[in-house]
């Protein structure tokens, strides 16, 4: 049984046809199997009708900052298929699929994060929520549970069939016209928003709009970079004790938050930050924290502020930190402002983009060790798994020890990502005009607080952008272009925005408030509050410049 529907019905008749359907009616495995896409959709692939799973879900609440708190039905279903003449091969499709009276016509796929290709149900949810089929898919490693460097580097591709696949398979279980649309999205931040780039600047018409936040482009720098904090403290020989940098971040965050005008905890402006806040100022400042086992993330003396920011920045675990009383040192504020002014080689050329002021200080964390009583070196996870497992080649999740490691050593390791995976994982193709011709939108979101993710990379990228499809146009000629379908703020957003861009015409012009997110300002605009409370967005270049750096270590372009 053909579920395929192709007859000379209206699109809305056909609609109304496969609205009279239950969720129930449509989640089974006879029906998924008859909706499978034709393999004619994919050239050199095998779909096995067999491995077709169907899982009814009802009433489910989920929450997340990237979409509203919903409470969904959903259907299910997974499959996997096998490229012709590979062996051993197998990937794997999840997607869910709403009611059909809440379908929109419309399919969504879901990133990864960190070294991940999916995040579970960390994004799949935001799709259902807007009428939309949504999918994840496992790489290619034959199971949802494992993600490893063999299936990240296939993403792009895979991130490719995944959606022609979704895109067919809501055409067929809905029974859509083939002269209606099904609009096409992507919603992805980290590694996922990485991913999402990966596909706008190769398959052009692939997605009608897309939601990224804080895109791990760049990787041949990004995950290096994660490991200068460590260098910094190796080279400067001074461990600051956790409390430490909890103090000065605190004292930083504290100083720089009314800057933008409210005082909200919240420090909006890192760029008057970089520019009026004086880290000489938290010397001698006495600091006291309590033990902590760990693991929770959240530092207990950040507890008792109203610190939404900061609770971002704490999403993982910490170890165990004894109890600690001292006064802010000159050595600690040495490797907080060198951790801040970013990495550079030993000729004192800039190698990596900065952090922005306002951040915690998680690159830069210590571990204690309780038989010496002393501080020392915590490799970072993401950098040394980064340099062990795609530059060594071991079967590794860390670098045993950065003995012998130098600010050069990190741009040697850098340049060497780069020539093994550019054409994979740098992701910064800035010739995007073959998407704006096809009519998409890209919504770019990257926190101002991101202290994993700089982003000012984000920035770099709009720039790069904005400089090789509008060459020798300043800002006020050539942001007003790319705006017709490129804009970049620098908050978190939710697929709806950029929905109503591609289906209303209803372009963001600034962000509103999602949950905890505050409304933001479009790049390059910066935010100020009036005495009213009232935003504004204004253009200040010493602001603007602060967030535009010259990587003079590199000879080649850096996009
Ligand atoms: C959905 O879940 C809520 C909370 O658990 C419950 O109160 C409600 O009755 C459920 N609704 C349905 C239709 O099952
Ligand atoms: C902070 O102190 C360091 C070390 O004494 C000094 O080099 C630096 O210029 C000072 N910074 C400011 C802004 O005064
Ligand atoms: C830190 O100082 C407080 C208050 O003076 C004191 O109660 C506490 O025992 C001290 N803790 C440590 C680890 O020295
Ligand atoms: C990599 O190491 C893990 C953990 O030690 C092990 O389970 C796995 O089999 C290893 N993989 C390969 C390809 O050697
Ligand atoms: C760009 O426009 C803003 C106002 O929108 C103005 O303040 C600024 O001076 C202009 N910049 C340039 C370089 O013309
Ligand atoms: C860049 O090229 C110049 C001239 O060829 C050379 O002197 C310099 O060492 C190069 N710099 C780097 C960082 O490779």
């Amino acid at each position: 049984m053909a579920v395929t529907v192709r007859t000379l019905v209206t699109g809305a008749l056909l609609t109304v046809v496969a609205a009279t359907k239950s969720l129930s009616d449509i989640c089974t495995t006879s029906y998924a199997r008859a909706a499978l896409p034709d393999s004619s959709v994919l050239p050199g692939i095998t779909i096995d009708p067999s491995s077709v799973e169907t899982t009814l879900a009802s009433n489910v609440s989920y929450s997340s900052d990237w979409y509203p708190t919903a409470t969904i039905d959903y259907c299910n279903v997974i499959f996997a298929y096998s490229h012709n003449g590979v062996a051993n091969d197998k990937v794997h499709v999840t997607y869910w699929l709403p009611s059909p009276s809440a379908f929109k016509n419309r399919y969504v796929s879901t990133g990864g994060g960190g070294l991940a290709i999916h995040s579970g149900t960390g994004y799949i949810p935001s799709g259902v929520i807007v009428g939309a089929v949504s999918g994840i898919m496992d790489g290619g490693f034959g199971s949802f549970n494992t993600n490893s460097d063999a299936v990240f580097l296939k993403s792009e591709g895979a991130h490719h069939e995944l959606a022609v696949l979704g895109k067919q398979l809501a055409r067929n279980v809905y029974q859509v016209a083939s002269k209606q649309k099904v609009y096409s999205y992507y919603q992805g931040c980290s590694e996922g928003g990485r991913e999402g780039w990966s596909q706008l600047q190769r398959y052009a018409d692939q997605f009608d709009g897309a939601a990224i936040g804080a895109p791990a482009i760049r990787y041949g720098q990004q995950q290096v970079n994660h490991l200068a904090g460590n260098v910094i403290e190796q080279t400067l020989d001074y461990y600051p004790p956790s409390c430490e940098l909890d103090e000065i971040a605190e004292l930083m965050i504290a100083a720089c938050d009314p800057l933008d005008g409210r005082t909200d905890s919240i420090v909006s402006r890192s760029d008057l930050c970089k520019l009026q806040f004086d880290m000489n100022s938290t010397i001698s400042t006495a600091y006291s924290c309590e033990a902590s086992g760990g693991g929770g993330g959240f530092p207990s003396r950040f507890r008792s502020r109203r610190s939404k920011n900061l609770r971002r920045q704490f999403p993982g675990s910490s170890s165990p930190t004894p109890a600690q009383n001292g006064t802010v040192t000159a050595e600690g504020v040495a490797v907080v402002q060198a951790f801040l002014d970013g990495l550079f080689d030993t000729k004192g050329r800039r190698v990596y983009l900065p952090w922005r002021y306002g951040i915690t200080f998680a690159d830069a964390a210590t571990a204690y060790d309780s038989t010496t009583g002393t501080w020392s070196l915590s490799i970072s996870g993401l950098g040394g798994e980064g340099v062990a497992r795609f530059l060594e080649l071991k079967n590794a999740t860390t670098l045993d020890s950065l003995d012998g490691v130098t600010y050069d050593t990190l741009k040697e390791w850098m340049q060497l990502g780069m020539d093994r995976y550019y054409n994979v994982l740098q992701t910064t193709n800035t010739d995007i005009s073959a998407f704006c011709k096809a009519g998409g939108k890209v919504l770019h979101v990257h926190g101002e607080q991101d202290n994993s993710i700089p982003p000012a990379a984000s920035v770099r990228y709009y720039e790069s952008v904005r400089k090789t499809l509008y060459p020798g146009l300043g800002f006020n000629q050539s942001v007003p272009k790319l705006d017709d379908f490129y804009r970049f703020y620098l908050p978190q957003t939710t697929l709806q925005i950029v929905i109503d861009w591609v289906e209303k015409g209803l372009a963001p012009d600034t962000l509103a408030a999602t949950g905890d997110i505050e409304t933001l300002c479009r790049w390059p605009l910066r935010p100020k509050w009036t005495a009213e409370g009232d935003l504004k967005c204004e253009y200040d270049q010493a602001s603007i410049d602060s967030w535009v750096y010259d990587l003079d270590a590199w000879n080649v372009t850096i996009f």
